[in-house]
């Protein structure tokens, strides 16, 4: 949600601007821009559309300067057009910011009766404005500086720079930031992943710390005005993570990470395959069970809590509650004590499930938090009792797919350990399901290996409009996913919805035309499914099959079927994740779509 760079450099840093945001183009496309201090002047240039547009508008003009800023935007306030792009500035003073200035009316009223023209209809470009006022009122550009941000309501992550001194400043309160220096400079980005390449040592800002550097100095500051300590951590290894290879998309390239992911996950938490253990999280070892979980998270990581409910439940006995964050946080949720919080994110900085965490955090501080996140630097990890990592290496591709399939296995491992601390099941028992759990990853290599099996599946959706994804149990999210998944990046309407529900509305969409993807697995309530099959079949719909029964067992006399191993009660999940994957990615492919930076969508939403 909006990707934000700052460079203060030996030589000219146009270039590494540049490079920067197009490894954080994941987190808005809508339009670009950099400002780079010139030797009188701020210069700027800024473009609509993807990052390329700033590429070449940049090889037509380019800038010189060693002290810059640079965003790629996701629109919040103002339609994507270049007067909307970032950076924003007045005569002598830029900033780009990812977050939302809440405040940013009574900000725009008061500037503009002080003379200040606004060129935009964004809320960001009310703080240059508001900076230059405080800039001409102090003297101590700390001062200003701090006085500025103590006025702006809401989220930010701010990077700017004035015309007439080197400095880079920055601040965070709400919305990720991190301080990093190297050979080349130091810099500010929102994402490690920005400037992997040309930094050895990194910072993550805490909320509220805000301050400046030049080559010689780095001044950290905290929210009440109180220095802050410069504590350096190495930068983790992540520059191959970032490359395509040989794959046509990161989406692509991602799925087929899978059974990497999943040895990687079981290696660090189930080596001998008898015992699990989280290091990370030495609350679940040593406290007892609570009497209630809740989980919460947003879109995709949502859909992997709500199969993880059908597995606690089942062995604990407790009542689990799921819900998306955004209604978690403004429902009044009644919290009461001897309650695990769980978050679930990839990134660990999405808005709406960071704040819940928060809120629980504030009204019961005696209960505890984990979060299951593949950012070990992120918000959410830092602001939670215990830690989950999911070891899936940097998720690009906008549409998740293997920050997915490991939140499903790291939560399968979970609800296999608070099974066995129940002692709801026996040791040989939680052994054999490590063994699915393994198993499950050579599963996903044999499905990955056979892929023109997904490519009959295309032409079903040629004259479609729209699709239907139905399962029962652990199925139902997954159908919930597997719909998701699709509208996300092909652009098709598409519904999840629990195969036994199907009859009470849904039913009258079904035609000839209309293709529904049925999950039938042995381990989840098979006979009942395949009614259900029966009865769309009845009314012409093109039913897709992904099972994992041999048609000679049960034949159905489906046209399409999708053949996979046969999981466990926890690994089936993730075998069957595969063909939703690929069915998803060969549509859209078929539509000719932007798979990797679908329209409207960020990868990482760190505004409300
Ligand atoms: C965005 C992404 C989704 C993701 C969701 C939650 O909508 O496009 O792929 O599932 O945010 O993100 P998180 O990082 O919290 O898992």
């Amino acid at each position: 949600m909006c990707g934000i760079i700052g460079a203060v450099g030996l030589n000219n840093i146009q270039n590494i601007l540049l490079q920067s945001l197009k490894s954080m183009e994941y987190r808005g496309y809508d339009s670009a821009g950099i400002c780079i201090q010139g030797e009188q002047h701020l210069h700027t240039r800024k473009a609509k559309g993807k990052l390329i547009n700033l590429e070449h508008l940049l090889e037509q003009s380019p800038l010189t300067g060693s002290l810059g800023i640079g965003h790629t935007r996701w629109a919040t306030h103002g339609v994507p057009e270049v007067r909307n792009a970032h950076p924003h500035q007045t005569e002598s003073i830029a900033i780009v910011h990812n977050g939302i200035i809440e405040n940013h009316k009574q900000l725009r009223e008061s500037l503009s009766a002080a003379g200040a023209t606004f060129d935009s209809d964004t809320d960001s470009e009310t703080i240059p404005w508001l900076w230059q006022q405080e800039y001409t009122k102090n003297n101590n550009p700390e001062i200003a500086f701090h006085n500025t941000l103590n006025q702006l309501q809401g989220a930010f992550a701010i990077a700017g720079i004035q015309a007439n001194e080197h400095k880079l400043w920055f601040a965070r309160r709400g919305s990720p930031l991190l301080l990093a220096k190297g050979e080349a400079g130091v810099f500010v980005a929102s994402d490690a992943l920005a400037v992997g390449t040309v930094a050895s040592h990194v910072i993550y800002l805490q909320e509220g710390q805000w301050g400046w550097s030049d080559l010689e100095h780095i001044h950290i500051f905290n929210e009440d005005g109180s220095q802050a300590a410069i504590q350096w951590e190495p930068m983790p290894e992540m520059v191959a993570a970032t490359e395509k290879g040989p794959y046509a998309h990161y989406m692509l390239k991602e799925i087929h990470e899978q059974p990497r992911v999943f040895l990687d996950i079981l290696n660090a938490y189930a080596p001998d395959k008898q015992h699990i253990h989280f290091p990370q999280a030495a609350f679940i070892e040593n406290d007892p069970l609570p009497s209630r979980i809740i989980m919460v998270a947003c879109g995709t990581s949502y859909h992997a809590a709500l199969t993880a409910r059908y597995w606690l439940e089942r062995y604990l006995k407790i009542p689990v509650e799921v819900d998306v964050a955004s209604e978690f946080r403004y429902r009044d949720p009644v919290i009461g004590d001897n309650t695990w919080f769980i978050t679930l994110s990839q990134s660990g900085e999405t808005a709406d499930t960071l704040e819940a965490l928060r809120l629980f955090k504030q009204q019961t501080p005696q209960n505890k938090t984990l979060v299951f996140c593949n950012v070990a630097s992120s918000s959410m990890v830092r602001e939670s009792d215990g830690v989950i990592e999911l070891y899936a290496g940097p998720e690009i591709g906008v549409a998740s797919t293997k920050a997915y399939t490991a939140q499903l296995l790291a939560l399968a491992l979970f609800s296999l350990k608070l099974a066995s601390n129940a002692n709801a099941m026996p040791p040989e028992e939680t052994t054999k399901h490590i063994q699915y759990l393994f198993d499950a990853s050579q599963g996903v290599e044999s499905l990955l290996n056979n892929t023109p099996i997904f490519d009959k599946l295309t032409p079903l959706f040629s004259q479609s409009h729209g699709a239907l994804f139905l399962g029962r149990g652990p199925c139902y999210p997954l159908a919930l996913e597997g719909a998701l998944k699709l509208k996300e990046i092909s652009y098709l309407h598409a519904e999840g919805y629990p195969a036994g529900e199907m009859k009470h509305g849904p039913i009258a969409l079904i035609d000839e035309n209309l293709p529904v993807i049925v999950l039938a697995l042995r381990q989840y309530h098979l006979d009942k499914v395949i009614s259900n099959l029966h009865e769309v079949q009845a009314r012409g719909a093109k039913v897709i099959l992904i099972t994992d029964i041999p048609e000679k067992e049960y034949p159905t006399n489906v046209d399409t079927i999708i053949h996979i191993p046969e999981g466990d009660f926890f690994s089936a999940p993730l075998l069957a994740s595969i063909p939703l994957q690929y069915l998803a990615y060969n549509v859209a492919r078929f539509k000719g779509t932007d798979v990797d930076q679908p329209r409207n969508l960020a990868k990482s939403v760190t505004v409300e």
